[in-house]
């Protein structure tokens, strides 16, 4: 065997655990600054469009402040159930007060009216036990939805679109680039245990590189321009409104128009490696071993063409990408398969598969690129060290090898 670059300790990357340390700190940054705006007390369900109108009037004085009242009135419909009161879908809760209750305010100046209060809730509790209304009636206007005058699930939709998926999205995405960057400071690249062997063997054919690529290209586009329409308002406006409307445009027409190409791949990669990608008994030993990752000494354990760890990936990529791909044409085709229930399900799960995947799929960016010494090879020019081969896929590397004559 012939060590053409010193294996595991004549390799130095200490360079790229410097960038891991730099990039660990600034993403730290980014985390702890999403971490205050989660418990910041000004909910995102609040639109902005009402402090902008009281705060720049909208022409007269009067218009300006009557339109912010409406909009502050209209957000309180949108804000959590618990303040704006019971659902008319919802059962009347038990010991619910009648329609015309009223409440009554009592001065705490002797025990009895102070046991009284104790038993009179406050508006907030007294508006969560008042009996469901429902105001009901038949719409003559041809659009559906239009007879739809209050949704109170859009309330938990809402809440679950810019709060929940939002803000998790926000912290799935940086927690994940942390960690990442956290490993590469502290455990540095994996590398090729004995080092570069300087023959190589034939890894992926060029239709599976060109399929690789064309997914992982509309792959990379769909998730900037899917991060450009969910976080424009905090990442873009600051650049200013036109730098917002042009990327918001772009994004839009992008968003749609990398879907095809991205299910093209799925489809031809679902072909040509499922077979290779479903599980055997090995995973689970790779796995209990957690695939060598974190000791450079012993052999990492045997694998085929695929470890576990890349099943996961091509899985993530299969399942995910379809169920990213059945709910993003949903969302293209308003209303024609689905109603608006459906429609607001199909816009949750399409945002939070996608934050998912993001944060999986810079896992497997990192280990192809940066993260693994030699891995970049496989999918760039087709062909990867012998040693390498031998350190990650020893079984598929024994399959090859008589087919290959182990040397190029
Ligand atoms: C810049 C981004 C990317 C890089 C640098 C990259 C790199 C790589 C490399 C080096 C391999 C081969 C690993 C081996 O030899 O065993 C690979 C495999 C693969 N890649 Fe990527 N990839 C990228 C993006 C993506 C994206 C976005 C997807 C899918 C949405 C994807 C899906 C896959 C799949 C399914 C495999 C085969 C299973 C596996 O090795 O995990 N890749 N990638």
């Amino acid at each position: 065997m012939s060590e053409t670059d010193g294996g595991v300790r004549g390799r130095d990357f200490t360079g790229y655990r410097i960038a891991g340390a730099l990039s660990a700190l600034l993403f730290l940054v980014l985390l702890a600054w999403q971490v205050t705006v989660l418990f910041s007390a000004d909910s995102t369900v609040q639109p902005e469009a009402a402090w902008r109108v009281a705060s720049e009037g909208a022409g007269d004085a009067g218009s300006g402040t009557l339109a912010s009242e409406a909009l502050t009135a209209r957000t309180r419909l949108l804000d959590e159930r618990f303040r704006t009161g019971p659902s008319p879908e919802a059962d009347a809760p038990e010991g619910a007060l009648s329609q015309d209750f009223a409440l009554e305010q009592t001065p705490l100046d002797d025990g009895a009216a102070l046991t009284r209060a104790w038993s009179v809730p406050d508006e907030d509790t007294a508006a969560m036990m008042h009996e469901p209304g429902r105001v009901e009636g038949i719409s003559s206007l041809p659009y559906s939805n239009a007879a739809l005058y209050e949704r109170p699930f859009a309330r938990d939709w809402r809440l679950g679109m810019s709060d929940v998926i939002t803000h998790m999205g926000a912290l799935a995405i940086l927690g994940m680039a942390f960690l990442l960057s956290a490993v590469l400071a502290l455990r540095g690249r994996v590398p090729i245990r004995r080092g570069k062997s300087g023959r190589s063997v034939k890894r992926f054919g060029f239709v599976e590189r060109a399929t690789h690529w064309l997914t992982a290209v509309s792959f990379l586009g769909l998730a900037f321009t899917g991060i450009a329409i969910a976080y424009g308002e905090t990442l873009f406006v600051p650049l200013g409104e036109r730098a917002m409307g042009t990327l918001g445009w772009w994004s839009t027409w992008g968003h749609v128009l990398f879907a095809p190409t991205f299910f093209l791949g799925l489809v031809v990669m679902a072909v040509m490696w499922t077979g290779r990608n479903l599980p055997s008994k090995l995973d689970i030993n790779w796995i209990a071993k957690g695939g060598g990752f974190f000791s450079d000494d012993g052999p990492h354990p045997p694998a085929r063409k695929f470890n576990a760890g890349q099943k996961l990936i091509f899985w993530s990529a299969i399942l995910g990408g379809l169920v990213m791909v059945a709910t993003g044409v949903t969302l293209m085709f308003p209303f024609y398969w689905l109603d608006i229930g459906g429609m607001s399900w199909a816009m949750l799960i399409h945002a939070a598969i996608a934050v998912l995947l993001i944060a999986v799929f810079l896992g497997h960016i990192y280990i192809g690129s940066v993260g693994m010494h030699g891995a970049i090879h496989a999918m760039w020019s087709g062909r990867v060290d012998r040693n390498w081969a031998e350190d990650h896929h020893e079984l598929w590397l024994r399959e090859e090898e008589p087919a290959e004559g182990g040397a190029s």
